[in-house]
């Protein structure tokens, strides 16, 4: 067996996301504030409940640019509002809807792997359990937690030996990938004990496929207006440490309490049980190609932060290599936002694993969201480039020590 088709099929699947919801004729609009009162306009567009406006990258700082996708019914008040405010404007997408069902192409299956993007859930339960089959010797199907709509959250533990056992790595989410297959990497996969979630948030997973391509939180009912929370700002480290919010209405809702979402409680008690055994922790998002480091909630670096750093580097370096694509490097809270509760940073804080890092892959908001297929590959290639270079040169900084 291949042991990357594996980790990269499973990974990919993760962004087959189909929709129903649509989004004709709403615009996506790059926007760079020039001075601080731009950035206050912006925020309070940001904050406003029911605006419509969807922003796809978060207000940050003077020259930094925001993502916001517009509805058609605002685009007169955004056009006006960009002649007052001093702000670079970049009209990124005429009509969202097009780029989405351009996505909608299928993509041909390579040599028996591969898949079209349109897997449902249920899709991707049954592919799980079929590598499990398959594989048996190899991939074992666990079910890691459970969704507040009652669904288990399925992944699989990919073990070449019982050796490896405290030489575990869990993959969390989706990464753009594909088949890449040599002796290093094939060395590597073999060295460890793989836990691979593809579907961290199976029900914000099954309601992006049947109602909105655009749904990010869980879907537990927190609010009779709104629905759900983030499920990256619910962890129990430091929660409610700035960056989140109190509004159950906003994208970065935290939550009621710590693990208030049953799929966050749940998955946090299964990892809880090979916590120690965890080497690295790596999650995978999109989008702005960033490779990031705990931690989101405070910008002091803690525990291994150079050596973290240093290997994110070299990792960043491998991955410009293949294609020229640039990724910046550094802890959550400097190279984005301050952002507490994150799964990154509880894995961090509370295991103190060596290795944690989360990628936000491609791009860096030309499409946002909904990146055209045939940059798939490529993202897969470049980005197995660098994770290879980061267990390479873990490898190197702890054998020289
Ligand atoms: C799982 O295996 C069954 C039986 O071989 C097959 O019919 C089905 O298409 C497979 N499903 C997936 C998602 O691979
Ligand atoms: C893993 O570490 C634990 C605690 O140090 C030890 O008891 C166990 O034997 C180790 N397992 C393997 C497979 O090395
Ligand atoms: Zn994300």
């Amino acid at each position: 067996m291949k042991f990357f088709i594996i980790i990269v099929l499973l990974l990919t699947i993760g962004h087959s996301i189909s929709e129903k919801v649509r989004y004709d004729n709403y615009k996506l609009y790059k926007l760079t504030p020039k001075n601080v009162e731009a950035i206050q306009v912006l925020k309070e567009l940001e904050e406003a409940a029911f605006s419509g406006y969807n922003f796809w990258s978060p207000v940050l700082a003077i020259g930094m640019p925001v993502h916001v996708m517009v509805p058609p019914y605002r685009v007169n008040e955004l056009e006006n509002i960009i002649k007052i405010i001093d702000v670079d404007s970049v009209l990124l997408m005429e009509n969202v809807q097009d780029q989405i069902d351009a996505e909608d192409r299928p993509q041909t299956r390579d040599e028996g792997f591969g898949w079209t993007r349109y897997n449902t859930l249920d899709e991707i339960n049954a592919w799980l359990r079929n590598l499990s089959v398959q594989y048996s010797s190899v991939v074992t199907l666990i079910q890691g937690g459970s969704t507040h709509e009652g669904r288990i959250i399925y992944g699989v533990k990919v073990s070449y030996s019982p050796n490896n056992a405290n030489n575990s790595v869990f993959l969390e989410s989706n990464i753009h990938a594909r088949e890449c297959t040599n002796a290093v990497i094939r060395r590597i996969a073999e060295s460890y004990d793989w836990y691979v979630f593809p579907v961290f948030n199976p029900d914000g997973f099954e309601y992006s496929h049947t109602t909105d391509r655009m749904w990010r939180k869980t879907r537990y009912p927190h609010s009779i207006l709104c629905t759900g929370a983030d499920p990256n700002r619910n962890w129990d480290y430091f929660w409610n440490h700035g960056g989140t919010s109190n509004s159950p209405c906003t994208e970065i809702y935290r939550g009621p309490v710590p693990f208030s979402e049953p799929s966050t409680r749940s998955m946090a008690e299964f990892i809880s049980s090979v916590g120690d055994q965890l080497v690295a922790y790596i999650s995978f998002h999109s989008f702005s190609q960033l490779l990031l480091i705990p931690y989101g909630y405070t910008d002091e670096h803690l525990d291994n932060y150079e050596q973290i750093y240093q290997i994110g580097l070299k990792a960043a370096e491998a991955l410009a290599q293949r294609y020229g694509t640039e990724y910046r490097v550094g802890t959550v809270y400097e190279t984005i936002y301050p952002a507490s509760g994150s799964s990154a940073d509880w894995v961090k804080g509370v295991f103190n694993t060596p290795i944690v890092y989360t990628y936000e892959l491609r791009d860096q908001g030309q499409y946002g969201f909904i990146l055209p297929p045939e940059q798939i590959i490529p993202t897969a290639l470049e980005t197995l480039d660098s994770f290879i270079t980061i267990f390479l040169e873990y490898e190197n900084s702890i054998s020289n020590k």
